[in-house]
């Protein structure tokens, strides 16, 4: 694949040039490169930006994983391709060459079309980070079957939301997971999450944990007997390029959650174009992604872009902190890691700890290391650039979304000179372009406006599950002919992006993508409760936290505000997961609202941030008398 990465600053202009006045051909090339395919396609893309309607590589056929195991197998049968490091540092890792992982996947899809999982069906996976996740993911794609994994920190209202929306028909789960020094009741979230859902036939159980669950005869099914018995080969399925590959679930200012579908050609093309460039990815490297599968990053780079470039990859099931706060550098130690991509929010935790546990390290086999999720702060950048990098490795700070399939944003290591805070400049193909709120382009450096991008890229998402009207209008509406990220971001003077945070109602809690609507809806389940408003304010680890500010029904109903505070947010763990619990509740005796009745969310969002008099024009609320009473009692 060495045809297609960039090696020097000079070349990137040149190739970006090209990639943005002819993208036909500079994608086309890249396809027709580096990949095989059982058919080439008739056209490389037609689009439409007001239709949203993408299609890339237009009647080609392949299938993913062929491109991921197959084809590496003649020269890297015996290379690794998967290493495993389980939660508990006592338990050896475990290693997956080529041609162990193409046994593997082979077994998973037999068993899968033994089950009567056939193209086109979803497949819900909901399992630890320990191999089967990863094999589940290649077997469905293999089969032709769309997976929707589930971040495994989900609770059971949010899974089956997911399964209801795409109507799964089989989840892979396990009995239980490790995270540190807990467990995790897997099945039995799952059990919980099936009663209110009627669309899945089977559950296909991976043994982890080895604890007692309910068995349900005739619905579960032991994975292990089956695999034992499966056949080692397995035919792989002819997809078309616009065959989804894919459904994952992202947050969304509505309380439904939007279910991205990423499809067969263009995604593969654009993630391992990006894998290779943005970590400057060499043979018999070691590469090791932090984030968990059930999030896009570890789609696109935990396990797809490093295996369509023949890479090794790390599958981490643990957490930074356990068993202390030096796992990540034990492992990159353990295994010479020598490109690390995690988010700022892990490094914002890790780097108040005392500094000996990332001195005590050899961490010399670092090469690049790389940040995404959230921005990352001026303090955070300097910490993981000096004492992970050691001023020596290249730190990419990488922009992109679940929508955007892979990286669009980043500096291309040894190539591109970094500045801390900025994503620096798009990767070829990419065309940002900033928007005022009059629609206007903005034109010129050292300017700040709503990002968008104005030319489809291969790995762009192709719609919502079941509702494209939502996708035009959440994505390609208020900037007619743009993809709109909902990011804002800043253009310096040398053309360098630096992303501000999001301009809408979605909230970043440790790298989490959190929408406050179903927040909201959570909280007013609560019997006490009349309304609420959740803001996020800035937080030393979690890059912002949540706040809300909860009304009463009665104002007598005040008294238990700590029991109150503790079933408020018992609530949104049970409807959304852990992640999305509040910091501080205000209980407040009304909202402050526009005469249309909004909630004037801006107030809330400084007085979360401690803004005790400059509330700026507030003449357009009903109730402005309400501010000055909200501010005064701001936790
Ligand atoms: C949102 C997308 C894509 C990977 C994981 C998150 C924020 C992501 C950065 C970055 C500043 C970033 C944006 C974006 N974000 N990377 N390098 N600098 N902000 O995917 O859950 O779809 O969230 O994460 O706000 O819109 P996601």
């Amino acid at each position: 694949m060495s045809s297609y990465s960039i090696d020097s600053l000079e070349q990137y202009f040149k190739v970006y040039r090209k990639s943005v006045n002819k993208p036909k051909k500079f994608w086309g090339k890249i396809a027709e490169n580096n990949f095989t395919w059982y058919q080439k396609w008739d056209k490389v893309v037609e689009f439409d930006m007001q239709k949203a309607e993408f299609v890339w590589y237009k009647n080609a056929k392949l299938n993913i994983t062929k491109n991921c195991i197959d084809r590496h197998l003649a020269n890297r049968g015996d290379k690794k391709a998967i290493i495993f490091e389980p939660n508990n540092p006592d338990e050896p890792s475990r290693f997956f060459t080529y041609s162990e992982l193409y046994t593997e996947v082979s077994k998973m899809a037999n068993v899968l079309r033994d089950q009567g999982v056939k193209k086109g069906d979803r497949v819900c996976i909901y399992l630890p980070m320990i191999p089967e996740l990863v094999f589940t993911v290649l077997a469905c794609a293999r089969i032709g079957a769309i997976h929707s994994v589930i971040f495994a920190g989900f609770s059971a209202n949010a899974l089956s939301t997911r399964i209801n929306d795409c109507n799964a028909k089989v989840i892979i789960t396990a009995d239980g997971g490790y995270r540190g020094s807990k467990t995790v009741d897997l099945k039995k979230i799952v059990d919980d999450a099936l009663n209110k859902t009627n669309t899945i036939e089977k559950v296909l159980l991976v043994k982890r944990t080895n604890q007692e669950i309910d068995f349900k005869e005739g619905r579960d099914i032991w994975l292990q007997p089956l695999l034992e018995q499966a056949e080692t080969t397995s035919k792989a399925e002819v997809m078309d390029a616009e065959d989804p590959l894919f459904i994952l679930y992202t947050s969304g200012s509505t309380g439904k959650p939007k279910g991205m579908v990423h499809t067969t050609a263009g995604y593969m093309v654009y993630v391992a174009y990006t894998f290779k460039n943005v970590f400057n990815y060499k043979e018999n490297d070691v590469y090791w992604c932090t984030a968990d599968i059930g999030w896009i990053t570890g789609h696109s780079y935990t396990i797809y872009g490093p295996l369509l470039n023949g890479a090794t990859t790390v599958l981490f099931e643990g957490i930074p902190s356990y068993p202390d706060h030096s796992r990540f550098w034990n492992v990159i130690q353990k295994h010479n890691v020598n490109q690390f991509y995690t988010a700022p929010t892990a490094i914002r935790s890790l780097a108040k700890e005392r500094i000996e546990f990332v001195q005590d390290f050899e961490m010399d086999s670092l090469k690049v290391i790389g940040s995404v999720g959230e921005p990352i702060n001026e303090e955070a950048w300097h910490w993981y650039n000096d004492h992970v990098g050691n001023k020596r490795c290249p730190l990419v700070d990488t922009w992109w979304q679940t929508e955007t399939g892979g990286i669009v944003i980043s500096a291309i290591p040894f190539v591109t000179p970094t500045k801390p805070t900025y994503a620096s400049l798009p990767l070829p193909g990419i065309r940002p372009v900033l928007m005022d709120e009059l629609r206007n382009e903005i034109e010129g450096n050292q300017k700040l406006g709503n990002l968008c991008i104005d030319y489809p890229w291969p790995g762009i998402a192709r719609t919502i599950w079941g509702d494209h009207q939502r996708y035009i209008d959440t994505y390609f509406s208020k900037f007619p002919g743009k993809y709109f990220s909902g990011d804002g971001a800043l253009r310096d003077e040398v053309g360098y992006y630096r992303i501000t945070g999001r301009v809408d109602d979605v909230i970043i809690v440790s790298g989490h993508n959190l929408g406050t609507a179903p927040i909201e809806d959570a909280i007013n389940e609560h019997q006490t409760v009349a309304e609420s408003a959740v803001v996020g304010f800035p937080h030393d680890i979690k890059g912002n936290a949540l706040y809300g500010f909860v009304v009463l029904k009665e104002v007598g109903l005040w008294r238990d505000r700590n029991n109150l505070y503790k079933e408020i947010n018992q609530l949104i763990s049970d409807q959304i997961g852990g992640i999305a619990k509040l910091d501080k509740i205000q209980f407040v005796t009304g909202l402050p609202k526009t005469r249309s009745g909004k909630i004037m969310r801006r107030i809330l969002r400084k007085i979360a941030e401690g803004e005790k008099s400059d509330f700026g024009d507030i003449t357009t609320l009903v109730n402005p008398e309400i501010v000055e009473e909200i501010s005064k009692e701001a936790l």
